[in-house]
Parts: structure tokens; sequence; C-alpha cells
């Protein structure tokens, strides 16, 4: 969980404090503008601007936003592969089938926004308020876009919650054919080819400690199949052998079929 003790939510200026003291409000945090002593004391920055919001780290001065319009997200659905991905075979993905898909530990939505491109479904569950303010914030920019912001709209669905609670809540006819999981993985800190975003995502979340509570919740409540992304080198998650694996180059995706169970 965040420490969220040693974030302020700052305001670029006068413009954007509206919108900072409301989120420091729901975050339970201080808020500042961004020139006053406070911000430069604490550890994170969630900088308020009237662009969007991004998390900046003040002793690497790395800075976290999420951007859907640009960078290596629109790169990604440019060129990606289409639905010959990894990640769009791992979940079924193939012409004449897309399956409906819960990512249930959201992050940066930037695997939930992949699977929307290509057609999919996807509803969002993101459990740190933080990073769902982050997340939000990145939808409605990108929900505004002329060229992507009809399908962005209609297609990701974004809820601030614990997904071990919100999947064990729907009822037979709610439950997605495909959940997928990507939760934080401890080891991955000393590997020299994570991520900068991820290495931030980590000093700031930590390990997900309960990921293989939310697998088992997971495989009772998928109509069709769960997917875990996991390291490509790191043991399956909760020890359960998957039933295939599609493998990238750093990344593997494991895959277990529920519909033999779901269907009597
Ligand atoms: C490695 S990140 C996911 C990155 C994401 N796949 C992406 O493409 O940006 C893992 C995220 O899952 C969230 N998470 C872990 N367990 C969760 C749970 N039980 N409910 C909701 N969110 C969870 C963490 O807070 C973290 O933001």
């Amino acid at each position: 969980m965040p420490d969220l003790a040693k974030l302020v939510v700052c305001a670029s200026n006068a413009t954007s404090q509206a919108r900072a003291q409301a989120l420091a409000q729901a975050l339970q945090v201080p808020c500042c503008l961004a020139s006053e002593t406070l911000a430069a004391q604490a550890q994170w920055q969630l900088q308020v601007a009237p662009q969007g919001l991004s998390l900046q780290e003040q002793a690497s001065q790395a800075v976290l936003r999420v951007d859907f319009l640009g960078g290596a997200v629109a790169h990604r659905r440019r060129f990606g592969g289409g639905r010959g991905q990894p990640l769009a075979r791992a979940v079924g993905l193939k012409a004449g089938y897309v399956p409906t898909v819960v990512d249930a530990t959201a992050g940066l939505g930037r695997d939930a926004f992949v699977l929307a491109s290509l057609g999919c479904q996807v509803q969002l569950l993101e459990r740190s308020p933080l990073i769902a303010a982050l997340l939000e914030d990145g939808l409605c920019r990108a929900a505004q876009d002329e060229e992507i912001g009809a399908w962005v709209k209609a297609r990701l669905q974004l809820q601030h919650t614990d997904a071990c609670l919100w999947l064990q809540r729907l009822s037979a006819e709610q439950c997605p054919e495909v959940i997928y999981l990507d939760p934080m993985y401890p080891e991955r800190q000393k590997s020299a080819l994570v991520k900068k975003e991820m290495r931030f995502l980590q000093a700031l979340l930590g390990a997900d400690e309960d990921s293989g509570q939310l697998l088992e919740i997971a495989l009772q409540q998928a109509r069709r199949r769960v997917v875990v992304k996991r390291p490509s080198n790191a043991p399956p998650l909760h020890k359960r052998t998957p039933t295939a694996s599609i493998s990238s180059k750093n990344t593997r995706f494991d895959i277990y079929p529920t519909h033999l169970k779901q269907q009597p």
C-alpha cells in the first residue's frame, strides 16, 4: 500500500486549485501550491495542472503520468501486432471472438488499453487511490480525443476498489469471460530489465502480497479463463501450474481455463 503520509497534492497554479483540493480531500493528504515549501519537502507530489495529473518522486525527479495518446502506449496501439500479440492471444481474442475482460490489477491501464483497442469490453479494477486517480485522469483525457475517444468511453470502465471483494460480489450472470491479473512481482525490483515506470510503482505500492488469494477468487469467477502476467523467469503465481503459457521476450502469460468447471 502507498505511504500516503509522504504525499502532497500540489496545484500548478490558482486555476487548478479546486481540483487539487478535491483530490487531496479524497486521498486525505495535504494540499498546497507547487510554489510553497510544503511541496518541496514532500517525498511524493501529485501535481495537478490544467493538462492533467502527474506524480513526481522528489529524490529521483521521476515522473509518472498516464498518457494513452502519446509515447509507448500509442506506439503499441499502432504497431503492437494487433490480435497476434501475446496478450491478445492469451485472453483468447481471435476473429469472431472478442471476450469481456475484467482487468483486476489495472495499474496504469496499459494492458487494458491494448485489449480495448482490439475490441474488448474491459472493466478495470484498481485499489490504490493514488493510481486510480492517475488512471482516471488518463482515461478522461483519452475519452476526449477525436480519434480514440469514442471507443475509450465505450469500452474502458474504471472502479476504484479491491478486486478480491468486487469479484466475490458478482452474480453468475455478471461474471466476465476473462479475468486478467498482473500483480506486482517483488523480485523484478533487482532486474535491469525493469522499466522505469514499473520501478516507480514498486517503490510506491510494494509487492501485491495477496495476489495468490486474488488468483483463487478469479478462478471461481471467470467464465472462460484467468490469465496471469508473470516475468518470464518467475514461477507460476501461488504455485498453480497453468494449462498453457504464451511467452514473449521478458514476459509470460499463464492461462488457466475455467469453463469446464463452470459448465455442468
Ligand atoms: C503491476 S501493476 C499492473 C500494471 C498494468 N497491467 C498495466 O498495464 O499498467 C499492479 C496493480 O494492481 C493493483 N492491485 C493489486 N492487487 C489488487 C487488488 N486486489 N485489487 C485491485 N487492484 C490491485 C496494484 O495497486 C497495482 O496498481
